[in-house]
């Protein structure tokens, strides 16, 4: 049996045990997670994202959005009267990878959705001042000019059906015709209006 006083005077031994305890902590907290349905199973009714929304969501990584835009609701008052219901485990289990941040230079956008109309985002992508005079988000209008090749659009929903997500063959063999000749602001704002839209369980009221 070890003395309590050995183990505060032994700082090697002290180091042993927190890291004993943390460990046993933090596995008994997350190792249930990799279990439960609330987490591994999809949300009722969610659908993947289409060809174009899916090249959308690699532009606003590309673009940096996720560094000033979190995806994730919290389960407070004060952000679910802004934004709608709080974002639940279930509704990502087919992000990869996920979106969710916790960095807000700028607002949550998990169901902005339907929120504004594609017209207001293509003006807000162009120059957001145009539409938010005191923004400071910065311009994207290479958006406009860029088009899409589609080229790479089948090997994406290939690799991601082999992380779960249920594409199918027929899926990735549309998906160039779908994108092919877009511009990049099409396929982000097909995103946008994507999110929050995946499912209705919530009815995404804002
Ligand atoms: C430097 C930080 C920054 C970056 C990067 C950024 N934004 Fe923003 N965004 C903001 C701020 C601040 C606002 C609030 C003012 C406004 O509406 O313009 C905003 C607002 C928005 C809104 C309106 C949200 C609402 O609920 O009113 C959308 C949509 C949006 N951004 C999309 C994007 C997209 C897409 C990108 C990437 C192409 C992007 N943002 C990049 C800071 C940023």
């Amino acid at each position: 049996m070890i003395k309590h006083e050995t183990i505060e005077k032994n700082i090697g031994i002290m180091i042993l045990l927190i890291i004993l305890v943390i460990s046993g902590g933090g596995l008994a907290e997350i190792v249930p997670l990799f279990f439960s349905n609330s987490t591994t199973k999809p949300i009722e009714g969610l659908r993947t994202y289409t060809a174009l929304e899916l090249e959308g969501r690699d532009i606003y990584i590309r673009e940096g959005c996720n560094v000033c835009h979190s995806q994730q609701i919290r389960p407070f008052r004060a952000e679910t009267e802004r934004y709608g219901h709080y974002s639940t485990a279930n509704e990502g289990v087919w992000e990869h990878p996920f979106l969710w941040g916790s960095k807000r230079t700028g607002p949550d956008l998990a169901r902005v959705g339907g929120r504004y109309s594609d017209d207001w985002h293509r003006a807000h992508l162009y120059d957001p001042r145009d539409v938010v005079p005191e923004s400071k988000m910065p311009s994207y209008p290479w958006l406009f000019e860029n088009k899409l090749s589609g080229q790479d659009t089948a090997t994406k929903m290939q690799v991601l059906a082999k992380m779960g997500v249920p594409y199918t063959e027929a899926d990735a063999a549309a998906a160039r015709e779908q994108v092919k000749g877009k511009t990049e602001v099409d396929a982000l704002v097909a995103y946008l209006q994507s999110l929050g839209k995946l499912h209705s369980v919530y009815n995404n009221k804002r």
